[in-house]
């Protein structure tokens, strides 16, 4: 059994959420003017996706978007964080604007804002438009200022009604998945490109923060980077330089240079690729932000590998050590050790957990109801976490379960189910799961506790 949760750790203010994104829920990919990504590309790449799933219909979130979002008023919470699709919006990357593509993100708005429950917008979910891809994708300079363009258009569109915006959403799966360990989208494998599109994602964020904050006076601005604390596996000195270098990989190489340390040495030198900077860009990469999403699942712990791949450090696998359905470690003592790291040692002064969760294999009863004992212990251990760290002075002001709906797992399809509501493919019927019923409860207790 789960300790009883502190809910009086938590803000009256606290936002409740869930959270979601486009290309893992909306379908519709050819509708109103929509183009390709690099996930619809990806996603048709023999081998590349279990089962060969790919993003075609997903949840049909495009068209069902009035019952998911009754279905989060129904849960009770207030808080809502999606992503814009870039090839709705602006299907050639840069270019004309799509008007249609805007039209569907205006509606949804509205129909939050109706239900109660305020959006935070994420500019860049991974679904950058094959077309710029075409002319480099994120190893070129161009696409970063792409970006800043397009936020601009998105933010001018729904900045009257949407104040919380996060520029992109883990870049580090971008650069790192994406170029060099090539399990996502664009699929690369190659250092010097991987570490190039780091730091044009990176640049990318900073442009797009100030276009956003010109485009929507008033507006709140983030980044959302995901991370894992990381444990040499012995004392011995090459494991514990191993958990360094891994901690540079993971960690540093995002937060040093966005929280105004610069890119760090250790990890330049060991990288050895030359980043593409140019006068002014250290500024704009570090441009001061308004919050700090971060995104935790899972701890890492790691030994010496010289031979392997960089960062040159395998994670080691502890026996008796619970798991996830994505064989992700479990340990929530990461996630408030995480927290207090960005508190204390990078002073953010404004935090949000904008994800977290767990995939299980889930099983509908006889009675339809879907029983998910494993994951509902995952988020009351997780919240939990919050809670110690709130108490030890983290300014965490909301947390977003990932996820909402079943939906598109990347490489892993549609197998890996880490919802909140349980989606039958088949029929598109929504049930709510049993840890999306605790979810509940435990924000109507908490919201109990502050009406008294
Ligand atoms: C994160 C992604 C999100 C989802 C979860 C499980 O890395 O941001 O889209 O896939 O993992």
């Amino acid at each position: 059994m789960s300790e009883p949760l502190d809910l009086a750790a938590f803000p009256a203010s606290f936002a409740w959420g869930t959270a979601t994104s486009a290309y893992q829920i909306e379908g519709a990919v050819a509708e109103d003017g929509r183009a390709p990504s690099i996930w619809d590309t990806f996603s048709r790449v023999p081998g590349a996706i279990d089962n060969g799933d790919h993003g075609d219909t997903a949840c049909d979130h495009y068209h069902r978007w009035p019952e998911d979002v009754a279905l989060m008023k129904g849960l009770g919470t207030d808080a809502y964080r999606l992503s814009v699709a870039w090839p709705r919006v602006v299907p050639g990357g840069d270019g004309p604007v799509n008007e249609a593509g805007l039209d569907f993100y205006d509606r949804l708005v509205d129909g939050l804002l109706d239900a109660g429950i305020t959006p935070s917008v994420t500019l860049y979910h991974w679904d950058l438009p094959q077309a710029l891809q075409d002319r480099g994708g994120w190893t070129v300079r161009e696409t970063a200022e792409h970006l800043a363009a397009y936020a601009g258009v998105v933010a001018g569109r729904l900045g009257d009604r949407v104040t919380q915006w996060a520029t992109l959403n883990e870049p580090l799966c971008s650069a790192w998945i994406g170029h060099l360990e090539g399990r996502m989208a664009p699929g690369l494998t190659d250092l010097t490109t991987a570490v190039r599109a780091s730091y044009h994602l990176l640049l990318g964020h900073g442009l797009a923060t100030a276009a956003v904050r010109a485009a929507a006076p008033g507006a709140r601005v983030g980044l959302v980077t995901n991370h894992s604390t990381v444990t040499p596996a012995s004392t011995r000195p090459e494991d514990v330089a191993a958990a360094v270098r891994m901690d540079g990989h993971t960690n540093r190489w995002w937060l040093d240079p966005v929280l105004g340390r610069g890119f760090p040495a250790d990890m330049r030198e060991l990288y050895g690729v030359e980043l593409p900077e140019r006068q002014g860009d250290t500024e704009v990469i570090a441009a001061p932000l308004d919050w700090h999403g971060l995104n935790y699942y899972f701890p890492v712990t790691v030994a010496d590998d010289p031979r392997g791949p960089v960062p040159h450090a395998r994670e080691v696998r502890l026996p008796g050590v619970p798991r996830t359905g994505m064989d992700w470690q479990i340990d929530a003592g990461g996630l408030e050790a995480f927290l207090l790291r960005l508190t204390e040692d990078y002073g953010v002064r404004r935090l949000y957990v904008t994800e977290n969760g767990s995939a299980f294999p889930d099983t509908t009863g006889p009675d339809g109801e879907v029983h998910d004992p494993e994951r509902t212990r995952y988020l009351e251990e997780h919240l939990a976490a919050c809670a110690r760290a709130l108490r030890k002075g983290v300014p965490l002001a909301g947390y977003y379960a990932w996820s909402l709906l079943d939906n598109f797992e990347w490489a892993y399809g549609y197998d890996k189910r880490f919802g909140l509501v349980h989606v039958d493919y088949a029929t598109q019927r929504r049930t709510v799961k049993t840890s999306g019923r605790r979810y509940a409860e435990l924000i109507a207790a908490h919201r109990a506790l502050h009406a008294r």
